[in-house]
């Protein structure tokens, strides 16, 4: 008897603290997390903020809203386009097939995925895979920006256009950015290169043509860090 009288109170409580509130289970859930989160931590923070985010439409059709990965401390930060479904079912980025692709890219110039720190510029999985919007991008701005403060890193390649036009404001095509590198005002130096998944969608010879441009552009990114000692 006791028990179930104590169940009974347990649920009062329960619905009187979440459900007079009117929270959703996301907002319950960010809550709890929030009184748990060290202070301090700006990553854990983060996560939080972005599990909370509305302030697109994406977020009502997502499984896993997909916050970077990686290193931390890491002196080179990837930048992608946004989740695709295997990201979005596991909410990481990059762990598909052009998750694979980018592995073997970082593979060319001796780097593994533990070295960097991997996002993208939209963190919730578009409908049917569509091209990011201006509004997703502007968006999911502040937490780019916010990864950027926690990992400070000293170089970025951006992966495909959408992520170089991002990073760099420059609406040129990725024919015309590749081979090239760009600082910013922060010192941060970037390199674009071709979206690993190009290499999954072309073929032939326009596919090698891809491949040694990616190559090229990686090897600048060895060289600019090898000039600068890391
Ligand atoms: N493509 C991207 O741009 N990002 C991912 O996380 C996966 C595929």
């Amino acid at each position: 008897m006791d028990k179930i009288l104590n169940a009974l109170i347990m649920k009062l409580a329960y619905e009187k603290k979440y459900y007079r509130n009117n929270m959703n289970i996301t907002e319950m859930i960010s809550k709890d997390h929030l009184k748990l989160s060290k202070p301090g931590n700006e990553y854990e923070q983060l996560k939080i903020d972005l599990m909370k985010c509305k302030k697109c439409d994406l977020y009502k059709t997502v499984k896993n809203k997909v916050i970077g990965y990686g290193n931390r401390d890491a002196r080179i930060m990837l930048i992608g386009e946004a989740p695709g479904a295997n990201e979005d079912r596991e909410g990481k980025p990059f762990i598909g097939r052009a998750g694979e692709k980018l592995t073997q890219m970082l593979g060319y110039i001796g780097l593994k995925r533990d070295d960097v720190y991997i996002t993208n510029v939209v963190k919730c999985r578009p409908p049917q895979n569509a091209d990011p919007q201006k509004e997703w991008i502007i968006a999911c701005n502040e937490f780019l920006d916010r990864e950027m403060e926690i990992v400070k890193p000293k170089y970025i390649l951006t992966l495909g256009r959408f992520a170089s036009r991002v990073i760099l404001n420059m609406e040129l095509t990725m024919g015309q950015f590749s081979g090239n590198h760009y600082k910013l005002e922060n010192g941060i130096i970037v390199v674009p290169t071709y979206h690993p998944s190009s290499l999954l969608i072309q073929k032939g010879e326009r596919k090698e043509i891809t491949r040694k441009k990616i190559a090229n552009d990686l090897k600048l990114l060895k060289s600019l860090m090898g000039e600068n000692n890391g």
